[in-house]
């Protein structure tokens, strides 16, 4: 057996549970009112994976019928810092040409994955491509894009929960915090 984790690190909330389901279901009617009732929904893993569940949920509620398919891209490994490179570690599956297509992902800092996936959308025809991001780190992007829609605006440190994590933990959290030092 894996030695247990240590569970006694001090972590801070800086967005709650509530607060953010109450976003994610102002943020259903924002993609239901600009994109229509059947988008393709692409979050980007892994980050993202708790995010998308939510988000899904929420454009059933206002009254969207999407598909969902997934792309697994990485740029970190197990580091805090960005490697700056983006590679595909797992494709999508469904045929993107012609869809109006929603990138979800969890947090826009560099800018650089983004990015690629949406290049990576346009190259095999989609429609059109929007994203979707929980957490916009302001200032912090190399690369010239802005989401078109966002859930909150986050402060420029790591941070962890809702699916985020650090060398693979905290993903569980049910609120995004940071650890403190
Ligand atoms: P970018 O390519 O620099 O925009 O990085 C975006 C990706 O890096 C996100 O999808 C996250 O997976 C990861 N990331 C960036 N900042 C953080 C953070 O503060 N905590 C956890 N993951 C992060
Ligand atoms: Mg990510």
């Amino acid at each position: 057996m894996s030695e247990p984790r240590d569970l006694s690190a001090r972590i801070t909330v800086l967005i709650t549970a509530d607060e953010i389901a109450a976003r994610n279901h102002a943020l259903a009617g924002e993609i239901v009112a600009a994109l229509g009732r059947a988008p393709l929904i692409v979050p980007v893993l892994k980050g993202s994976f708790i995010f998308a569940a939510d988000l899904l949920r929420a454009l059933h509620e206002a009254g969207a019928a999407p598909d969902m398919d997934f792309i697994t891209l990485s740029s970190y490994g197990a580091e805090t810092t960005s490697r700056g490179e983006v590679t595909i570690v797992r494709d999508t599956e469904v045929p993107v040409a012609g869809r109006d297509v929603l990138l979800v992902d969890d947090i826009l800092e560099s800018g650089r994955t983004l990015a690629f996936a949406k290049d990576l959308m346009i190259a095999r025809g989609a429609n059109s491509v929007a994203s979707c991001v929980l957490l916009h780190k302001q200032g912090k992007q190399v690369v010239d894009i802005a989401p078109d829609f966002k859930g909150f605006d986050c402060p420029d440190r790591f941070v962890i929960g809702y699916g985020m994590d650090v060398g693979h933990a905290y993903r569980q959290l049910p609120f995004v915090g940071y650890i403190e030092e």
